[in-house]
């Protein structure tokens, strides 16, 4: 079964705009997939924690040397690696705040990283471990960033997602959003109908 995941980090959860986005993206994949399963992360609904000490040192220590405690707090991150594991196509929500992702999404990132799990490090450098799936991330931004040096979050996005293994990512833009509601209208026009190609 082919099975995808979505995660969305707008702050506004199924209100924002990059989720309205993503949903599209969703019902257009369901329509094309009916026997597709869905996951959904909604990082506003549930958030993920800053990494911390005990987890990260929890990540350093092999599992079978954990301590109850380090097993508390390596659960969630071991949750989240299964899940992006077993997806075929991952949906990002994305939205720019503060000219990158929004805080939660790089949490969820610090927690998907795991060396041996979804990278490693080989003689001929790193290698990451989350191949064979299709990532597409839907960012929507207040002003205009994309295609300039001004954009410092969409490298970012992709060479994080590369370091893991996922270098099939799409980038769907709404941008201008903030420049009032006749060019947000059109935005969020030709991000749905860019979305709806994609997912077809
Ligand atoms: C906390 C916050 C910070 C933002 N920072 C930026 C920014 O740096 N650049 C920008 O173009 N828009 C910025 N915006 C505007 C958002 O990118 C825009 O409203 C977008 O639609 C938000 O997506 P969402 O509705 O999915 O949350 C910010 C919005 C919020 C709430």
């Amino acid at each position: 079964m082919t099975t995808l995941l979505q995660i969305n980090s707008s702050v506004f959860s199924t209100g924002g705009q990059s989720s309205l986005l993503s949903d599209h993206y969703v019902a257009t994949w369901k329509k094309a997939n009916p026997s597709g399963k869905v996951v959904v992360r909604d990082l506003a609904a549930n958030e993920i924690p800053h990494l911390g000490g005990a987890t990260v040192g929890a990540f350093f220590t092999p599992a079978e040397a954990r301590t109850p405690e380090q097993q508390a707090a390596i659960t969630l991150s071991d949750e989240l690696v299964a899940e992006i594991q077993a997806a075929d196509v991952v949906v990002i929500g994305a939205p720019m705040y503060n000219f990158n992702i929004p805080s939660v999404l790089k949490a969820y990132f610090d927690h998907i990283a795991r060396a041996g799990l979804t990278f490693k490090y080989s003689e001929a450098g790193p290698v990451g471990l989350l191949t064979g799936k299709k990532v597409v991330v839907f960012s929507t931004r207040g002003g205009l960033y994309a295609g300039t040096p001004s954009d410092v979050e969409t490298p970012f996005v992709r060479q994080f997602l590369g370091f893991l293994g996922m270098t099939d990512v799409s980038f769907v833009y709404a941008e201008g959003l903030a420049y009032g509601e006749e060019k947000k209208a059109e935005a969020m026009k030709a991000a749905l109908a860019e979305t709806e190609k994609l997912a077809a």
